[in-house]
């Protein structure tokens, strides 16, 4: 997301006409076209490391580039008992600010950037060579690790901002990784979607602008054919979540927690923003991971 002061204003612009319009797919397309343009070094770089990095691996192609989506079980990740742990600590250590100012109350991180230091196990995870293999496999490129945290759903009964279905504005395809910290169960606000070949591009617009209702969407896929992110501590999903339609955090009956990363296409259409808002994402650096021992040495190629 190395952006020029000038380039940041005039996506800014564009976004804010582009949605305003009604044209937001139209308006990822052209910021990401701009971006391309303005650093022609970088796309090819990322097109040409791919190789690289998924030539023998078993992983490559672990998530389906045509449903955009793959759920895995406990037992999948050698790391996934530490990372429920790690988890679980951030939750006990920041358990007293549950009710601090965030900006979704029904889904904010808790975890801080002296966290990340604290239970590596979480960012060596996402940057691990499978993971990062996997992420490759799906982009056809070298990706960047964006963001992650631990995510807490206080029991809720809105409908509102990620809680309504949506696809994510951030680029035009990205990998989220949710693993459930705790185990998710009916009235737990489990993560819901269609996937990629379900959602169509009239979905993914009105998906974008958020005008999408449950009803309509029942309408083409009801709400027994999609896909809901029940499981054990220690499953999860990986998910096209800017390709497959989605909400969650309609967490009625008890709390959520999950541990969530997010892996952008390069180049993506974020926007630099001012200041920090509460219960946000921890975002990845390449500051935050100096002086870090990661276990793959090709660590620092996801971040940037
Ligand atoms: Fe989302």
């Amino acid at each position: 997301m190395a952006q020029t002061e000038l380039g940041n204003k005039i996506d800014r612009w564009l976004l804010k006409k582009g949605f305003r319009a009604e044209k937001p797919l139209s308006t990822l397309r052209l910021i990401e076209a701009r971006r391309k343009a303005t650093d022609p070094l970088g796309f090819l770089s990322s097109r040409g490391g791919a190789g690289s990095v998924t030539k023998a691996s078993k992983w490559g192609s672990y998530v389906p580039r045509g449903t955009g989506y793959r759920m895995f079980e406990p037992g999948t990740f050698p790391e996934l008992p530490a990372i429920i742990a790690a988890g679980e600590a951030i939750y006990k250590r920041h358990e007293t600010e549950l009710n601090k100012d965030v900006n979704k109350r029904y889904f904010f991180n808790l975890m801080s950037e002296e966290d990340v230091a604290t239970y590596p196990v979480l960012i060596d995870f996402a940057l691990s060579k499978p993971v990062t293999e996997i992420a490759t496999g799906y982009f056809g490129h070298v990706p960047r690790l964006h963001s992650l945290g631990i995510f807490y759903s206080a029991v809720n009964d809105t409908v509102a901002g990620s809680q309504i279905f949506h696809v994510d504005g951030d680029c035009l395809a990205q990998l989220k990784c949710f693993i459930n910290v705790w185990g998710v169960e009916s009235g737990g606000g489990e993560f819901t979607f269609l996937n990629k070949q379900q959602t169509t591009e009239a979905m993914r617009r009105t998906g974008l602008l958020k005008t999408i209702t449950d009803e309509i969407v029942a309408k083409s896929v009801p709400p027994e054919n999609q896909v809901h992110v029940f499981g054990a501590a220690g499953s999860g999903v990986f998910c096209d979540t800017s390709r497959c339609l989605h909400q969650g955090s309609r967490a009625r009956e008890r709390p959520r927690l999950v541990f969530q990363f997010q892996y952008v296409s390069r180049p993506d259409a974020l926007l630099q923003r001012k200041g920090k808002v509460g219960g946000g994402h921890v975002h990845v650096t390449p500051a935050l991971i100096a002086g870090l021992k990661l276990s793959n040495p090709q660590a620092s190629r996801f971040v940037s």
